[in-house]
């Protein structure tokens, strides 16, 4: 490997071509597959006397021919390396073409991105910087100009042949083959376009929009898997309907395609009207996809649909602007999920996800900016900053603007933009001149690494009626940033009374200032503050008791919040809290401070209590009917480790382990009889729905299971056996696998048996299977896992199974972090391995060791002695490089 190169946001350059058309011709062959790409080109500064080389991008391509207007270029006209093609001095007309024959080995391409074989059908993929595997041209996204596709192949082999557009024309060839021809109305980015052959078959289905234009849906998949697209169709004909009702979005072709394939490196892929999805975001059915699935597949379906405005028809101006479209889109995605489920649900699914992972990603030692300053491989910052936190900021905005002022934003970024591509800071312009405000220093969120906290001290002031919240805030040093200013940090508070009512809000001071808090005459109940400064105080005026405020309601900003609210505030609010959220949450903050304190008991040998307060409380969540089961689920639910691990100054994961089983399974001993009488009156035999209320009593009816299932007692195993074999869905059927092997023992081998002899046929389900394994808390789990590398259904090659088998191990702190090394050393070797095949897959990997620094002394030398294993070792990718070397600086 040479010196990999680092490339920075600040050297960002206007290109000096600009492409008009591109016809693409493949000639797909079983050996070798010869691509010949016609491109027209402009020069953008028209009319100048020299003209400045044209460099185009290309990584393993074999270069059959570059003609220049026709006339075939000799080797003097043009330079060649490893990464590039330079045409020295091309024509200073106002327009020329060039046209490039490459031969390419899809056959051989283990990596997944540019063009390869999945399952004997041809698929691409062209995000991030794929396409210069396919051929030689400016992949960058600024660059975006009208395609046209030729595919031609074995009638036989690839029956179905797709690229993005409307099919123009297609018929046979000699010697058995035949051909298509797409065309693509629209300009896109190279990294949207797509081909697809092979022998697939299409669910179809139709959604007309709202002004008129009928659209044909097709889900493409094998034979056999299409009983499995119900309900990917279903949710992608609710994400067009919704995305037209919320944001007066439509639809732009007449044909919309998804096809599912079964090796793919990350979710899904929005390429222009036809989205390429791994296979287990698509296929579903009662019998073998969860609930979790089931969600799943609505939100990336939702996700990839929405993608159609934001993304596409405005796209990044170079990939520092990723969040552009990723944050914005996967915002729109959860807004999605929420109308069509619970609100209040979806917001506690979203905010542990990005406290469990983004955080501890935002403290580590690749932690970076919503919008990165630079990067090695792009594929390295498709990450939850950019993708989780970034929609956080998104949601900042609405918070700030109000829904309809936020609307008002998108509409102008939609009739600035349409057809470019653009930054973030035009994003935030459109907002801004939207709303006629000015947003101080809110565009710090795209520049500033790290997660701010909020302290926030309140008084009440008797006499004078007034209560006052002061909040500080503190944005933490980041590698290369050591100094942060204050940002703009929108808290949503509200007041609630001695009788759990929310207090009406009419006036609040600030910096000496009355501001006006009730809206159309009516007070409010919650009203947003504006941080602007390290410091800053608001008094709430005519407040006629203490009042017990409920802070960063609806979780309004990303960060972390240390307030002074007692054990006793903290019972009222989540019982009496009228922001569901905040109910949620206040729970959330006793566990984690039960938790935090009984793993200091635990360090100190202390022998660990479980005070009656907290059983209490969660005994009367369990037992509220008037709240929503799913809900319920979630309220009883302790945080993940990772949360407890990611909050401590040295993370001990077998403290954190011994404290969070030790609750659980005191919690499942003193609430037996609760948990079981849930399990009871939550059980059905109809035929399995995927809807809110079914999902809820699913979800109730699981965790009582998982929860009882600690208390390792043969007529609780007798009961979870019983549920294992009567489930008749696979949300139920895995619960209570999931229930039984908590415990090692006989049961746990003899159902774990069972379950892969049922599901063997099932590539999915057998991923369920592997991945539980490897998640699994057991003791020495890692023996385990060698030995599932070698099972039949194993191959390294797809990264869903590697994913399964190796990247769910670091879910088990314990296990992946064991004292003797031997996890880190297991993670250690699956990295080399997998990057030899595949190096996204291997990078992905690596962020198990990522905050490596953060654990005792023992456990750092023998994660640094991984880390440097791995960057010692010849050969490896540039992606795993980049980790690797940012983990250890
Ligand atoms: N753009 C895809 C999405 O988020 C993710 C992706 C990135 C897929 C890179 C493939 C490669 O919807
Ligand atoms: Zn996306």
């Amino acid at each position: 490997m040479d010196t990999p190169k680092e490339i920075f946001l600040k050297d960002y350059n206007k290109p000096n071509y600009y492409f008009n058309t591109v016809d693409l011709t493949f000639s797909l062959g079983e050996e070798h597959t010869i691509v010949s790409s016609n491109i027209t080109v402009y020069p953008r500064i028209e009319g100048s006397s020299s003209s400045p080389p044209l460099v185009l991008d290309g990584v393993d391509l074999k270069l059959v021919s570059v003609k220049i207007d026709g006339k075939e270029l000799q080797e003097e006209d043009y330079q060649q390396d490893a990464r590039h093609l330079t045409i020295s001095s091309p024509p200073s007309t106002a327009r020329f073409t060039v046209e490039i024959v490459t031969e390419i080995y899809p056959q051989k391409n283990t990596s997944l991105e540019g063009l390869y074989i999945s399952s004997g059908n041809f698929v691409t993929q062209c995000e991030a910087e794929g396409f210069r595997k396919i051929t030689y041209y400016q992949d960058r996204p600024d660059i975006m100009a009208k395609y046209t596709c030729r595919v031609e192949g074995d009638k036989t082999l690839y029956p179905v042949l797709l690229s993005n557009g409307n099919l123009v024309e297609q018929g046979d060839l000699e010697g058995g083959k035949h051909y298509a021809v797409w065309e693509d109305p629209h300009k896109k980015p190279c990294y949207l376009f797509a081909l697809v052959a092979g022998d697939l078959q299409s669910r179809d289905g139709s959604f007309v929009t709202r002004s008129g234009r009928k659209v044909a849906l097709r889900i493409w998949t094998p034979a056999e898997d299409l009983p499995k697209t119900v309900h990917a169709m279903y949710s992608l004909k609710a994400a067009m309907k919704w995305d037209e009702d919320v944001f007066g979005l439509e639809y732009d072709l007449d044909l919309f395609n998804i096809v599912a394939v079964p090796d793919f490196n990350m979710g899904a892929m929005e390429n222009k009207s036809l989205n390429i999805f791994n296979s287990v975001l698509v296929l579903a059915s009662p019998e073998t996809a969860t609930d979790v699935n089931y969600a799943q597949i609505l939100g990336v379906i939702g996700h990839e649909y929405f993608h159609n405005w934001t993304g596409n028809r405005v796209t990044c101006r170079d990939w520092f602007q990723l969040s552009l479209k990723e944050g914005l889109t996967v915002f729109r995605d959860h807004e999605f999920s929420s109308d069509m489920g619970s609100r209040a649900v979806q917001r506690i699914k979203d905010v542990s996800y990005l406290r469990e992972y983004q955080f501890p990603e935002d403290a580590g030692p690749i932690a970076h900016p919503v919008r990165p300053h630079s990067y090695i491989k792009m594929d390295n910052f498709y990450t939850l900053t950019v993708y989780e936190k970034g929609a956080e900021v998104v949601r900042m905005y609405k918070t700030l603007l109000g829904s309809q002022g936020f609307r008002r934003g998108m509409d102008l970024y939609f009739k600035r933009h349409d057809g470019q591509a653009v930054t973030c800071e035009d994003f935030y312009a459109a907002m801004r001149d939207a709303n006629n405000v000015d947003f101080a220093n809110f565009l710090l969120w795209y520049s500033q690494a790290g997660t701010p906290t909020v302290k926030v001290t309140s008084f009440y002031n008797s006499e004078a009626k007034t209560y006052s919240l002061k909040f500080s805030q503190e944005v933490p040093p980041t590698p290369g940033q050591a100094v942060k200013e204050p940002m703009l940090i929108p808290v949503a508070v509200g007041l609630l009374d001695s009788n759990g009512k929310d207090m009406p809000l009419t006036s609040v001071y600030h910096d000496e200032m009355l501001q006006e808090v009730s809206t159309d005459g009516q007070p409010a109940n919650t009203t947003v503050l504006l941080i602007k400064k390290k410091e800053e105080e608001f008094l709430f005026s005519e407040i006629s008791e203490r009042p017990v405020p409920s802070l960063l309601r609806g979780y309004s900003a990303p960060i972390r919040l240390d307030s002074d609210l007692t054990d006793s505030d903290l019972f009222f609010l989540l019982a009496h809290d009228s922001d569901e959220f905040n109910r949620w949450e206040a729970g959330q903050v006793l566990a984690r401070n039960l938790m935090l304190s009984l793993v200091a008991d635990f360090q100190q040998n202390k022998p660990l209590a479980l005070k009656a307060d907290f059983v209490h409380g969660v005994r009367s969540i369990l037992s509220d009917d008037s709240l929503d089961k799913e809900f319920i689920a979630k309220a009883i639910d302790l945080p993940g480790e990772g949360e407890i691990m990611d909050m401590m100054d040295i993370a001990d994961p077998d403290a954190v382990h011994a404290v969070r089983s030790f609750i659980r399974k005191h919690l499942a001993s003193e609430l037996k009889a609760e948990f079981l009488k849930t399990v009871e009156n939550n059980r059905s035999s109809d035929p399995y729905i995927f809807d809110h209320s079914n999902m809820s009593r699913r979800a109730l009816k699981n965790i009582a299971l998982s929860y009882l299932a600690t208390l390792e007692d043969a007529q609780i195993t007798e009961l979870a056996l019983n549920e294992y074999r009567t489930a008749t869905n696979m949300t139920d059927q895995f619960a209570a696998l999931t229930a039984l092997v908590q415990n090692p023992g006989e049961t746990r081998d003899e159902v774990l048996a069972d379950f892969y002899s049922k599901w063997e046929h099932d590539f999915l389900v057998v991923n369920k299977w592997f991945g539980l394994q490897a998640m699994s808390d057991i003791p020495g789990n890692v023996e385990n896992l060698r030995k599932l590398l070698q099972h039949p259904a194993f191959d390294l090659r797809n990264p869903n199974k590697v994913r399964s088998l190796i990247g769910r191990f670091p879910n088990s702190p314990v296990n992946f972090h064991a004292k003797d090394g031997s996890g880190y050393k297991f993670m250690g070797e699956m990295v080399l391995q997998v990057d030899k095949l595949n190096p996204q897959g291997a990078s992905r990997l690596m962020s198990a060791f990522s905050r490596w620094k953060h654990y005792d002394e023992t456990r750092q030398a023998l994660a640094k002695a991984q880390l440097e294993m791995i960057l010692s070792t010849n050969g490896i990718s540039e992606n795993v490089f980049e980790i690797a070397s940012k983990s250890l600086a």
